[in-house]
């Protein structure tokens, strides 16, 4: 600010001259009107308007001036702030309005673009399937156990009480692993688990193991050489066969929705003793079927039941083998096929289907996570 003076006349001081205050609107107004982005305009404005411009700088000598003289040299100063604020608030207007039509073009997606994304996933209805009928066993209680499978030949055959002349253990069966006295086939059932899981836990043991199986039958509607199972073992003292009917009533209650009664049947496995067939009564016809043609039922042949696996007490020489006390203990064992219940739980008629990796097949069963 300039020295206080009595007696300058106002157009003497340099920075309030007319023609420096018109001057320096005149180059305001250019950088505003040459400002073409909100970013040039914020410079302006600091240039031409802010505490450091020459507008600003010559309201500050007004102070100086005598009394007499403030009145005019105000007036003019505030004109000239005023035209470059207003100029000032006009381009930014303009420059947003610009802003906002640009970004709206910019920004617009086209609903009507072809689609050109990879299509997810879906986890195989089989795959679901074991889960599933896992997950119920988990529910009252079950761990989820775990083994090879290419599995030594002890696990899947002797320790299970297979005879070394049992016909399982043919080549025509079993798929054996090079070389030929190696002692390893790929599993041809998920039992072996049972071993394993007696080994490495602490009892008593209620444990689910779901896996891939392998034996060397042809592909066919209903038989794959490649397939699944859910085992399950609970070993505990005072376990009866009364216990394993309640679970596997439980089971089927859970995956169907609907307590169906089960049945068991005499049958034979060299690791359980006694052993039996599970049949579960069929969910479609619920046993009308039977004897009635008018009413003919094609999930379960019109039988009225509809095999979905094995059980047994666990044989007291396999509880030997794994370490367990049979005085003490005893145990019950189920092996359920996955592809099986598959097929009766969603109606599907062929394996062929399962396996042939045919997305028309598995995307009904939808996405599930
Ligand atoms: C067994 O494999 C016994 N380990 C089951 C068991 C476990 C009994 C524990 C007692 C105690 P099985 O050979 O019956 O049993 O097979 C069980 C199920 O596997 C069958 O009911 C069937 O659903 C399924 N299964 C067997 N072979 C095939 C195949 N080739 N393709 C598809 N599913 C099969």
């Amino acid at each position: 600010m300039s020295a206080p003076n009595k007696s300058y006349d106002p157009v003497e001081v340099s920075v309030l001259k007319p023609e420096a205050v018109e001057g320096a609107v005149s180059d305001a107004l250019a950088a505003i009107a040459a400002a073409v982005s909100l970013e040039e305009l914020k410079e302006a404005r600091l240039a031409h308007a802010g505490d450091r411009s020459p507008l600003a700088l010559a309201n500050r000598e007004i102070g100086a001036l005598p009394p007499h003289a403030k009145a005019d040299a105000g007036k003019r100063i505030g004109a000239a702030r005023g035209a470059v604020n207003r100029a000032l608030k006009e381009r930014q207007e303009a420059l947003e309005a610009e802003r906002d039509a640009r970004v709206l073009v910019e920004e617009t997606v086209d609903v009507t673009l072809p689609w050109d994304r990879v299509q997810r996933g879906a986890r195989h209805p089989l795959t679901t399937m074991a889960d599933r009928m896992a997950d119920v066993f988990v529910s009252m209680g079950f761990e989820v156990a775990e083994g090879p499978e290419i599995e030594a030949e002890w696990f899947n055959f002797d320790a299970l009480n297979f005879p070394p002349d049992h016909p399982a253990r043919a080549m025509q069966d079993t798929f054996f692993v090079e070389s030929e006295d190696s002692g390893m086939v790929l599993r041809t059932h998920t039992s072996p688990v049972q071993i394993r899981a007696l080994l490495s836990r602490e009892l008593p043991v209620y444990v689910v193991a779901p896996g891939k199986t392998f034996r060397t039958d042809e592909l066919d509607a209903t038989h794959s050489p490649v397939f699944h199972q859910l085992e399950g073992l609970a070993v505990d003292e005072g376990l009866t066969m009364a216990d394993l009917k309640g679970a596997i009533a439980a089971f089927v209650n859970g995956l169907f929705g609907d307590p169906l009664p089960v049945r068991l049947r005499p049958s034979f496995f060299p690791f359980t003793e006694p052993s039996a067939e599970v049949d579960m009564q069929c969910f479609v016809c619920h046993g009308e079927s039977v004897g009635n043609p008018d009413r003919a039922c094609r999930t379960c042949s019109s039988e009225g039941w509809i095999e979905i696996g094995g059980c047994g007490m666990v044989n007291p020489r396999v509880l030997r083998a794994a370490g367990v006390d049979p005085e003490r203990y005893s145990g019950w064992a189920f092996g359920l096929g996955v592809e099986r219940t598959l097929m009766f739980r969603h109606g599907v008629a062929d394996m062929h289907d399962m396996v042939e990796g045919d997305v028309r097949f598995t995307l009904p069963f939808g996405m599930e996570i």
